[in-house]
């Protein structure tokens, strides 16, 4: 691996693993990648290490993010935040698939590149393919200095501090804030109202505070965890802006519990993998109160119906009505923001089984921190 830090200089200090010693910063990490980039006069953020002016902005046409593993996922949050606050088309592609189908780079699209070491080698040459053509990418990464770093035409850093654990966490969250930066300074140069500049701004101030309200409950989530660790297999859902938190949630899951888990749209469920709902086969639902809210109900009452247990990561005030469900109720942000929050006691759950299952919780097996070759 190639981490720039001395493990023996950055030791878990109390903390039974790097994994939990990371999950407990990750309001700190959430302060410093915010500091000094908001501007609440203007309602927008300053990111001047994108290289990109008023006229380049508003002349983009397409936002293509190119992340692997969580990154990839959190890329999907972020392409979310993209077409919502700054109304540009935004999706999120495995960077290790998209070089080998001929990618059509166009002069007109961002390409943001997206990873926390900044050495994934699948991602590395993602970048390169696109500068390559002639594409323009920038990059939100947290190692500075790193290759990716080094070779986009601009980019934020994270500033999420060194991550140890291969199961990525305070970096995963920086990621988002940094997309969410990005998608507030793209919006403001477009179409994006002062006033709802401003409503996100506070939103982004607030996280920091929540994220710490959901890691104090750590002991009660941790019980919850304990229900899940003996289940061989587990499914993981949401819908829309819930539906990378679930697919988030299952890769963390997988990485340390060695169970399988799988993400599903909810609304995907009935057309198919419902044929696996039975009691043997938990089910983590992400529920937000947003529109979906009475939809995702439906669906939680198709898998109590077939006796699937459930554990919904949720709002106060959503009404799961004659659901037996387990609950973890989060605080609410502005809805754009959410996401971030619902990500934080999936960390928890998949901590929590793994250590009952008694794995090495920071180097699990087959598996490195960075994937620096093919
Ligand atoms: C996250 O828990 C994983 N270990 C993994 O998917 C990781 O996010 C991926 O390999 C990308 O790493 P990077 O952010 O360093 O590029």
């Amino acid at each position: 691996t190639t981490l720039d830090i001395d493990p023996a200089a950055y030791e878990t200090g109390d903390h039974a693993s790097f994994m939990r010693k990371e999950m407990l910063e990750q309001p700190e990490a959430a302060q410093r990648v915010l500091r000094g980039r908001l501007d609440e006069r203007f309602g927008t953020a300053h990111l001047g290490g994108l290289n990109l002016d008023a006229r380049e902005t508003r002349a983009i046409k397409r936002v293509k993010i190119l992340g692997c593993g969580s990154a990839y996922y959190v890329g999907q949050m972020g392409a979310a935040l993209i077409e919502e606050l700054a109304r540009i088309p935004a999706d999120a592609e495995a960077a290790s698939e998209f070089r080998y189908r001929n990618p059509i780079i166009e002069p007109d699209t961002l390409y943001v590149a997206v990873s926390q070491s900044g050495e994934t080698i699948d991602t590395l040459l993602a970048v390169q393919e696109v500068r390559r053509k002639g594409g323009r990418v920038v990059g939100l990464v947290n190692v500075v200095g790193s290759a990716i770093a080094r070779e986009c035409d601009g980019g934020i850093y994270l500033h999420a501090g060194p991550e140890v654990a291969v199961a990525s966490t305070k970096a995963l969250t920086t990621m988002f804030l940094g997309f969410a930066l990005l998608a507030l300074q793209l919006g403001r140069v477009r179409d994006l109202s002062i006033a709802d500049g401003r409503r996100l701004i506070a939103g982004l101030e607030r996280l920091p505070a929540q994220i710490q309200e959901i890691l104090d409950r750590e002991d009660e989530i941790a019980e919850l965890a304990g229900r899940l660790a003996d289940a061989e297999s587990l499914f993981f859902v949401g819908r829309v802006r819930g539906f990378p938190v679930a697919r988030e949630g299952a890769q963390k899951f997988k990485e340390i519990s060695y169970r399988h888990a799988e993400a599903y749209q909810t609304s995907e469920l009935k057309h198919g993998p419902l044929a696996l709902i039975s009691p043997d086969v938990p089910t983590v639902a992400i529920v937000p109160a947003d529109e979906l809210a009475d939809r995702n109900v439906g669906a939680l009452h198709e898998i109590a119906a077939r006796r699937g247990p459930l554990v919904v990561v949720t709002h106060d005030g959503v009404d799961l009505g004659e659901v037996a469900a387990a609950r973890i109720v989060v605080p609410r942000n502005e809805r754009e923001l959410d996401p971030v929050l619902m990500t934080i006691p999936l960390q928890l759950l998949a901590y929590h089984a793994a250590l009952r299952l008694g794995h090495d919780i920071d180097k699990p097996r087959n598996l490195a921190k960075s994937v620096t070759v093919e």
